[in-house]
């Protein structure tokens, strides 16, 4: 089986991880955490950077930290992962749906404006699958209405938007570090921000609110959210290569391009937008209805001959645990419904060879060829 997903760690992770076992530095404590949140802090050109245990947890205390709660809503994609709506949804705020774009699968941003209100307070930005969504409408639209804005770089370590880096347009930005990431912690999330105030309250709400005077009295409830030493040693070293690792991914695109081009009714990744050039994050295919085959048939005739491959994301406004929260009930979101209907992606991890990528290509045109 050629698995969906297998990190590269053949740098100095190992080196690193072993600073800490023979320091004894295991804990969110150890001198790794903070030398890996500066320098991907300035990575993406941003004073603060916040290191936490995953990137759903980066989305939590964002929406906390901003203040969101009952009578506020939120406008954010309907084709995203459920991280980027349940603490809106637990902190008793709206979540407000646009519906994606087809070509590029990221949210459709002339979507917004007709959609913001007077309750409206954040704007939830998503890139989606390695193309960043339109930046700037978006924090044109959040000036003009007094919007915060949460950027969700989960899945862009070193793309750029109109060559700025992705992560440095939100008032609180967010990324994640699970495996399948173009840099990786094992588990773990970052959060970066140019505003003081902002940082300091991720930073207490990442560690439970303990004071520094008198400790263990609260006048607030946060999380435990830290990242450990062992994780940062990681991530220090995967950062260390981001350059050499999103030219590998752009390369795997391409070639995996080269391959699939022309196949008919297979929607393949743009290569480029007017303002990025895709860093594939994953490799994703959108078969039309004409091919009388849906993402579920194809996934598993592939799976049959050894390809491992992952639906897209299935869209908020038909999550049945939301549903039964009385939310969505009016909400079609009709792109987004066919992305989930038609999507899914072949294996895209960085450790995937060459020979892997013909191989997988060679299976995906027999199994529609069938
Ligand atoms: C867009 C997006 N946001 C948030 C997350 C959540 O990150 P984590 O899995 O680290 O909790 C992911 C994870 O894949 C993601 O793709």
């Amino acid at each position: 089986m050629i698995p969906v997903n297998e990190p590269l760690l053949d740098g100095n992770e190992k080196k690193y991880l072993l600073e800490c076992i023979e320091t004894g530095w295991i804990s969110s404590e150890g001198p790794f955490v903070s030398r890996f949140e500066s320098l991907f802090a300035a990575r993406v050109g941003r004073r603060h950077g916040i290191a936490v245990c995953n990137g759903t947890a980066a989305i939590d205390a964002a929406v906390e930290a901003l203040g969101i709660g009952p009578g506020d809503e939120v406008i954010m994609p309907a084709f995203t992962i459920i991280s980027c709506i349940s603490q809106i949804v637990r902190a008793g705020a709206k979540p407000v749906l646009v519906d994606s774009d087809p070509r590029t699968w990221n949210m459709d941003v002339s979507q917004i404006e007709a959609r913001i209100t007077s309750r409206t307070k954040a704007i939830l930005l998503v890139h989606i699958y390695g193309l960043p969504a339109d930046v700037a409408p978006v924090l044109e639209m959040a000036r003009r209405y007094g919007l915060k804005v949460i950027e969700d770089a989960a899945e862009m370590h070193g793309q750029t938007y109109r060559g700025e880096p992705c992560g440095s347009f939100g008032d609180i930005s967010v990324f994640s570090f699970y495996p399948n990431k173009h840099i990786t912690t094992g588990e773990g999330g970052m959060i970066v921000t140019n505003d003081d105030h902002l940082a300091e309250r991720c930073r207490s709400l990442r560690n439970l609110c303990f004071q520094a005077e008198r400790r263990f009295v609260h006048e607030e409830l946060g999380w435990n959210l830290r990242m450990t030493n062992l994780q940062a040693a990681l991530g220090l070293a995967q950062l260390e290569r981001l350059d050499e690792f999103v030219a590998r991914k752009r390369r795997m695109g391409a070639l995996y391009s080269q391959l699939l081009e022309g196949m008919p009714g297979v929607q393949l990744p743009l290569a480029r937008t007017a303002f990025a050039e895709n860093i594939y994050w994953v490799y994703g295919l959108v078969l039309d209805e004409s091919l009388g085959l849906d993402a579920a048939t194809a996934m598993k005739r592939l799976a049959s001959v050894g390809v491992g491959c992952r639906p897209f994301f299935y869209p908020m406004h038909q999550q049945p645990v939301l549903r039964r929260m009385g939310l969505f009930a009016e909400d079609a979101h009709p792109v987004a419904e066919r992305l989930y209907r038609q999507g899914f992606y072949v294996p895209s991890g960085m450790a995937l060879t060459e020979e892997q990528i013909r191989t997988v290509a060679d299976r995906v045109k027999e199994v529609f060829a069938s």
